[in-house]
């Protein structure tokens, strides 16, 4: 039933059995898991939506998003809210410091442009941070556009604020002096946008990492995957991480969050440069 008063009313409390409908419905589509303990969190997102359609029972919403005319329409929106886009620019330094050893290290011995690959990159700011950091190394060596980087994620709304690549005076504030006036330009009230020829260099497309065969990756020499496997089950993680090592070229870089996967060995990997970050670099003569 839509009532548009409803607004004004409070929310219900989801019951149980709710409760385990939406949990099932967005762990089936996404692969996230919410736990019991962040019921609250998704009865008060799903319950925001639902005002803002004026939706009075959380049955008759999940029965729109299952069938309704505008179904698919209106699961990328509420996945949008359900999703946890947190990021920031070289949020993990040592994951950086890792890419950066592996491309000073390696950029000899490319023979063709570099292809960097950030997993469930939200609003952008970890894949420029990789575009900032190949452009700096690769540019020491005369070949700072020899490399581009694809950003993805499941969020149609946070891929569309990363490709405008407009961020506030304090999102900058983890980047150094140095790389903030080299790839960001002032464009008023305190906002920043990423310099064109490095916003060329990065592009970005929607891919849900439950639908990886779908996805047109391949041949990566870096993978970056962070802080997105902890929302998912263990065997998911596994599965998944396991589609991205056949997605890396003889001897590419998979870079994941510290202790995100625990407990899983590949045979094509072996755990590379410092106990500070998860790195793997795959065998040369693997396939
Ligand atoms: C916490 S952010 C991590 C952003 C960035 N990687 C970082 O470490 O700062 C997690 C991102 O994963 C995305 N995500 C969640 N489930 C996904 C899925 N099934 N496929 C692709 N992306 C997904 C979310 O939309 C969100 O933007």
């Amino acid at each position: 039933m839509i009532t548009k008063d409803w607004s004004m009313q409070s929310l219900p409390d989801m019951d149980q059995q709710q409760f385990e409908q939406w949990q099932s419905l967005l762990e089936d589509r996404t692969g996230m898991r919410i736990s019991e303990q962040r019921k609250s969190f998704l009865q008060t997102s799903v319950g925001i939506r639902m005002r803002e359609l004026g939706y009075s029972d959380y049955q008759t919403y999940f029965e729109e998003i299952m069938n309704g005319p505008a179904a698919a329409q209106e699961w990328t929106t509420l996945v949008d809210r359900l999703t946890v886009q947190e990021t920031s620019f070289f949020r993990h330094r040592p994951s950086f410091e890792v890419v950066e050893e592996y491309l000073s290290q390696r950029v000899s011995e490319f023979n063709k442009p570099i292809e960097i690959w950030s997993v469930g990159c939200a609003t952008g700011e970890e894949p420029y941070s990789l575009a900032m950091l190949a452009n700096a190394v690769l540019g020491e060596q005369g070949k700072s556009q020899y490399f581009g980087v694809t950003g993805t994620d499941i969020s149609v709304p946070a891929l569309a604020k990363a490709r405008q690549g407009i961020y506030s005076q304090r999102k900058l504030e983890n980047i150094d002096s140095d790389i903030r006036d080299r790839y960001f330009r002032s464009i008023g009230q305190q906002k920043f946008e990423v310099n064109p020829g490095l916003k060329e260099r990065v592009c970005f497309a929607r891919v849900n990492v439950l639908e990886l065969n779908k996805a047109p990756m391949y041949g990566m020499d870096i993978i970056f995957c962070q802080n997105l496997l902890i929302y998912f089950r263990r065997w998911r993680r596994k599965m998944i991480v396991n589609c991205l090592v056949e997605r890396l070229v003889p001897g590419g870089l998979l870079v994941l969050g510290l202790g995100e996967i625990v407990d899983w060995k590949h045979s094509d990997l072996r755990r590379a440069y410092t106990d500070r970050a998860l790195a793997f670099i795959k065998h040369k003569a693997a396939n």
